[in-house]
């Protein structure tokens, strides 16, 4: 299987925020820019797997910015990191504004997809060539993000496991629980 380039899966989707993508408030429903990073990054990891894709995980999800009804919402998607049958798609998503040509950073997030074949088992995906530095430090942090990922996903779980009522309800008093049950029971 020939390894290939981050370049040949490189995918840019634009799309317009028309009125129907609106939340109450007048801003674009999160869930449509979801909807569209799910879409590019299934274009971009199947185009470097020669297979279908589907969804494993999504990391770091973070609207860091409203976006308005009437922008383009750029997002450009490329492979990060490949494993044997699974994928890492990195997509930055952008503004821009029609008028002012103004571009607004929104977020950052990291799809793992997984390839698979005609009978829906995962299929092998080609070697990812690292061209640069950049490329070479995309490929480690992905690596790195899903070691840390497994640690925290081990922590928290031995700490749910590890739930003590009478030691935690000092914890809750320090946020804005507001406990209503009898604290003895
Ligand atoms: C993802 C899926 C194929 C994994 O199946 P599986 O039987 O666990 O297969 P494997 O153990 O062989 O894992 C396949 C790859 O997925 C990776 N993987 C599995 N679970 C993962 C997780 N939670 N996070 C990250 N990667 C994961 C494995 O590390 C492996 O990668 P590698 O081949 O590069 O080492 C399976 O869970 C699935 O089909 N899920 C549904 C996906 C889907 O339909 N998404 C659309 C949204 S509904």
């Amino acid at each position: 299987m020939t390894a290939r380039s981050v370049a040949f899966s490189r995918t840019r989707l634009t799309e317009l925020m028309v009125p129907s993508f609106a939340n109450f408030g007048g801003k674009v429903h999160g869930g449509v820019i979801l909807s569209l990073m799910d879409k590019v990054a299934y274009a971009c990891a199947s185009k470097h797997a020669g297979a279908y894709c589907v969804t494993v995980t999504v990391d770091g999800v973070e609207f860091l910015q409203p976006v308005e009804v009437g922008d383009l919402l750029h997002l450009d998607a490329t492979v990060h990191f490949v494993g044997n049958t699974s994928l890492v798609v990195g997509i930055k998503v952008t503004t821009e504004n029609i008028k002012t040509n103004e571009v607004k950073h929104t977020n950052n997030s990291f799809f793992t997809m997984v390839a698979k074949d005609d009978s829906g088992s995962p299929v092998q995906v080609p070697e990812l060539e690292l061209a640069t530095h950049n490329e070479m430090r995309h490929f480690v942090t992905a690596i790195r993000r899903a070691k840390i990922r497994k640690e925290a996903q081990v922590r928290l779980q031995h700490d749910y496991d590890a739930f003590i009522p009478k030691e935690d309800f000092a914890l809750v008093d320090t946020h804005r629980g507001k406990i209503t049950f009898d604290r003895k029971s």
